[in-house]
């Protein structure tokens, strides 16, 4: 059986692009798998989170993750922060990947914006801690949205350094896993723009605990463009706000973007925007009264978290001392 890892960051509310993009294609996956899934607070901390505020939503994720259907029973949740391997591993790939090769991630160039020197270091060296947590596993599967293929290609990258400078075949390859017609959805008021849990507009993102008012508020005031929907996919062609749509659509009914198009071509946004709604209130309010019930005990979500580490590092000490010794750390 394969081993999955993934990973999401407790740096706000989880987004509609969070659910299609990732947690909603890990819950099938738990099926034929031995998964990992983790709440990645280390990374969070790249940019400045408020403590108090932080801790909440740590305990916010778990729970929505677990309100997806995340099985803590059969597979492992549980906190990054709560495993000292991905630290100490992110370490040894600090000193494997390459300025040059960091040079390269445009996640990086995204997120410190315009005032690079501002940015945290930790911020540049994301995605080699990215690489310690999947490989502190020998997981080879990770499941994610598209917005994070460059980093498991570094992650690829640092795995065949190392394996080179230390003359072993020791960490495996990993393949991504990009699924679905939802693998990148968009801000919702900037069909170009990634929607994210940190865009300062409210309006571009669905987060996951929406109220039904909110939800349809939100996709009504959608940026799209003046003509109908087409019936075919290449009518989408440069049409980015329409192919978001449809394309979310798509994921949540469970087809794809021809079937949606097959029954939605022609009509103007306004009556596709109303269904669009109802379907995202459909498959959203369940997650959502399910997270708040969950939140009604958070020592249960702590204990779940607790055992999670602990299987976690199991798994992982283990590997990582073997890493250790291949770098020849004396062991006293
Ligand atoms: P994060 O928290 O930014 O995103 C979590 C997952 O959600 C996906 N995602 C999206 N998918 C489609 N459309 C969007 N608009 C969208 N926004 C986010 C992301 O691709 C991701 O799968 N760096 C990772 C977290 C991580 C990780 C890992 C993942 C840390 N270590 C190891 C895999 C393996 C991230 O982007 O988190």
């Amino acid at each position: 059986m394969q081993r999955i890892f993934s990973g999401i960051q407790p740096s706000g509310i989880p987004t509609l692009g969070n659910y299609l993009g990732a947690i909603r294609n890990w819950v099938p996956l738990q099926r034929d798998h031995e998964c990992l899934w983790c709440v990645v607070d280390l990374h969070a901390i790249t940019a400045w989170q408020d403590p108090a505020a932080l801790t909440q939503q740590t305990r916010e994720m778990a729970a929505v993750l677990l309100a997806c259907g995340i099985d803590p029973d059969k597979h492992i949740l549980f906190l990054q922060s709560s495993v000292r391997a991905h630290a100490q591993l992110a370490w040894i790939f600090n000193c494997v990947a390459r300025l040059g090769w960091l040079n390269r991630m445009t996640q990086f160039k995204d997120k410190a914006g315009k005032d690079r020197e501002a940015a945290s270091s930790g911020l540049y060296v994301y995605p080699n801690l990215m690489a310690a947590d999947i490989h502190a596993y020998h997981a080879t599967r990770v499941p994610v949205g598209d917005d994070q293929r460059q980093h498991l290609e570094l992650a690829n990258d640092i795995a065949q350094k190392f394996n080179h400078d230390y003359g072993v075949e020791f960490f495996p390859a990993i393949e991504p896993l990009i699924l679905g017609p939802a693998a990148r959805v968009m801000s919702l008021r900037d069909g170009t723009k990634k929607m994210s849990k940190s865009d300062p507009s409210e309006q571009s993102r669905i987060n996951l605990n929406d109220d039904p008012d909110a939800i349809a508020l939100k996709i009504r005031r959608a940026k799209t463009d003046p003509e109908p929907l087409p019936s075919e996919p290449a009518g989408l062609e440069g049409r980015a706000e329409a192919r978001n749509l449809v394309g979310i659509y798509a994921a949540l009914a469970g087809t794809d973007h021809a079937g949606v198009l097959r029954e939605h071509g022609g009509k103007g946004f306004g009556a596709f925007k109303e269904a669009l709604a109802a379907l995202l209130v459909e498959k959203l309010s369940p997650i959502a009264g399910e997270t708040r019930r969950l939140l009604a005990d958070p020592a249960t979500i702590d204990r779940v978290l607790r055992a999670g580490a602990e299987r976690a590092a199991a798994i992982a000490d283990p590997i990582v001392a073997e890493t250790e010794r291949l770098v020849g750390f004396l062991r006293v």
